[in-house]
């Protein structure tokens, strides 16, 4: 396409500023051609076998698996890379330390010479999509213009893509700018590779203030898919800060017990922490009547209403789930919601054409070929599949899905629960004493790192709200914005802290986990029904052995009282973690912050050295 060749746009777009802007990157990047998606099947399953004849793409066996697609990356673009991840705010300040901020106008500058003609012998594809049900007064618009035709059909399912949302644009509609580029102009008569990128150069970038985003270099998941975590959370996120509202790494599900009262409940975990594992949760047999149902597996907008309450919407239309672990056993709802339509990235392939990963089966198949399409047997010392492979499916799909899943008002959220992945420390399951100590215990929470991004893995790190890689400006104010939100609210959600990891000194998780989660939900929602007891422990208010459901565990008080006890030499560790977090973001901590620490503080010396589960209540179950 030849440099200020006049775009033929499609009779939907009828946006003046859209126009120009795409007229814009047109002329920076020179692509040799450009489609506008519609989101039609049609175009989908077009764009599936041109990727399938270019090799990005091997279709599964109908059969087995029909309509879905395995996708191998390039082994060196195979998760977020939060080193190249920067908020380019007007102000250092805005940015905050825990993000990598660089001056926008030198940023710019950057962006221009390396997105100069990187579309070169590669077609652009604009895709109209929105964040939220199209129309939805909470919902937001993006436009994402892109040369991976791979993140144009994960574009489809994971958000509401296509013609409707031109006509919802209008002729003024505000949206998000996304442009995204893998980095690779092809040259005349150069021949693509399966996974284009650049392995050298990767940038994702976001200006807040202007509401737009730039990736370069990446063809992976949150890199290259811009609703979601770039828009969805680190742009909502600062939006959600200006107009009062709150853009969150959270679950969304929805809890109905045997009286079919029905609790929606909120919950944060960092990446690869279980958030798709709760949201689909099946409750053991033997707690009968207790059902869960799914309105999302990962990013939630939070809005209050009139009525005192915050309203929960999941922003996204798919899952975009880690494969590895996900079996019938731990999740049975996810392995039906990916029976077909669906999209792999980096799983292995089997002799029959269907996908595998460890943690599927109990026996792996005797033969396979890896994410790196090496032959691959049980004995030869390599993984089958990418730690962070993953699976994006429709959400429809789920067969648990709630049934308001995309109610544009969203559903009323009565408990925030807030986790990590901790070998110690951390007990199964606190409630906190009100809003604001709950905003600082979800502040100070400490995970393991995960596969989810480029780096070391298993190393303890803060991950306030589990939104540290997320969080599109200075995380200190984002704390006084939570604090601010509860001052709004007269009917607020209860807050909760769980840790599904702890472990044993041999090192085996204390807890069964899964599906047996459900017996903290329902201490959860017993407890904003006000219908059950807790103790008061250094940390908040916590169940006894008694207060949850065993039926259908064997689970001992004194494994109990293992998984609940606080150690004060471990909470003095933990809270040298919280003070050296604080220390980081002194110029915006909240004032609240010191007083709460106090309080943790005098609970943990008020308490014995080793706090434990009331003693008569072992005696009664021995
Ligand atoms: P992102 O999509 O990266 O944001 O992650 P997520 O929080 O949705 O992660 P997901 O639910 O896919 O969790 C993946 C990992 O957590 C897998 O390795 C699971 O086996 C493990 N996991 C999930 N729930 C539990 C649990 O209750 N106990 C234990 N021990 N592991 C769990
Ligand atoms: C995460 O890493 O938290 C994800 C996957 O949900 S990605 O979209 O790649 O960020
Ligand atoms: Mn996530």
């Amino acid at each position: 396409m030849p440099n200020n060749t006049t775009i033929r746009f499609p009779n939907d777009v009828h946006h003046p500023e859209v126009k120009s802007w795409i007229q814009s990157i047109v002329d920076l990047c020179e692509p040799s051609d450009i489609r506008f998606c519609d989101g039609s099947r049609e175009e989908y399953d077009t764009l599936c076998a041109e990727m399938v004849r270019q090799g990005t793409f091997k279709a599964l066996n109908p059969k087995l698996r029909p309509n879905s697609y395995l996708a191998w990356s390039d082994p060196s673009d195979v998760a977020r890379v939060e080193d190249r991840t920067f908020i380019c705010s007007r102000s250092k300040i805005d940015a905050g330390p825990t993000n990598n901020w660089v001056d926008p106008s030198e940023m710019k500058k950057t962006l221009g010479n390396l997105f100069k003609g990187c579309m070169r012998g590669r077609t652009m594809y604009v895709v109209p999509f929105s964040m939220g049900p199209v129309g939805s007064r909470l919902s937001k618009i993006g436009i994402e213009i892109s040369d991976s035709p791979y993140v144009v059909v994960n574009m489809r399912t994971m958000t509401r893509m296509g013609r409707a949302v031109w006509n919802a644009l209008g002729q003024d509609g505000e949206f998000v700018r996304c442009v995204h580029s893998v980095g690779a102009p092809l040259a005349q008569g150069q021949k693509d590779v399966p996974w284009p990128c650049n392995k050298d150069t990767k940038y994702i970038v976001h200006y807040p203030e202007e509401r737009a985003i730039w990736s370069y270099g990446s063809g992976y998941g949150g890199n290259a898919l811009l609703g979601k975590k770039c828009f969805a959370l680190r742009i909502a996120s600062a939006m959600g800060r200006d107009q009062g509202w709150l853009a969150e790494h959270m679950l969304i599900l929805k809890v109905e017990s045997p009286a079919k009262e029905k609790t929606y409940i909120t919950a944060a975990f960092p990446s690869a922490c279980g958030k798709t594992n709760l949201a689909m949760l099946v409750p053991p047999k033997e707690m009968e009547g207790w059902k869960i149902s799914t309105l999302g597996d990962d990013i939630a907008w939070l809005r209050p209403a009139e009525d005192g309450r915050l309203y929960a919407i999941n922003p996204e239309a798919g899952f975009f789930g880690v494969a590895p672990g996900t079996s019938k056993k731990t999740n049975p709802n996810a392995m039906k919601t990916i029976e077909a339509n669906t999209i792999f990235t980096n799983v292995a392939l089997t002799p029959d054409g269907d996908v595998w990963w460890e943690g599927m089966t109990d026996t792996p198949p005797a033969k396979l070929t890896d994410w790196q399409g090496q032959p691959w047997t049980p004995d030869c010392g390599r993984k089958a599949a990418h730690p962070n492979a993953r699976f994006t499916a429709p959400a429809n799909q789920c067969p648990v899905i709630d049934e308001d899943w995309e109610n544009p008002a969203g559903v009323p959220v009565s408990a925030i629960i807030f986790g990590g992945r901790r070998a110690t420390t951390l007990p199964l399951v606190v409630q906190s004493f009100n809003w604001n100590f709950g905003v600082y215990l979800a502040a100070t929470i400490g995970s393991e790192t995960t596969a989810a991004a480029v780096g070391k893995v298993g190393e303890v790190r803060r991950d306030p709200f589990a939104m540290l890689p997320f969080c599109g400006y200075h995380m200190g104010a984002y704390f006084n914005h939570w604090l601010q939100m509860g001052r709004g609210l007269t009917n607020a959600p209860r807050i909760f802290c769980v840790n599904w990891f702890r472990k044993d000194d041999g090192g085996k998780f204390l807890w069964p986990g899964f599906g047996d989660n459900m017996r903290v939900l329902k201490w959860v929602v017993e407890r904003v029904q006000g219908k059950t007891s807790a103790v008061e422990s250094p940390l908040g208010w916590m169940p006894q052995y008694a207060d949850l459901d065993w039926r259908g565990l064997d689970f001992s008080a004194k494994n109990f009282n293992n998984i609940m006890a606080v150690d004060r030499e471990e909470w003095k560790q933990e809270m040298l973690g919280h003070e050296e977090l604080f220390q980081k973001l002194y110029d915006h901590l909240p004032r609240e912050f010191g007083n709460m620490r106090e309080l943790l503080l005098s609970g943990l010396w008020r308490s014995p050295e080793r706090w434990e589960m009331l003693p008569e209540r072992h005696a009664e179950e021995n």
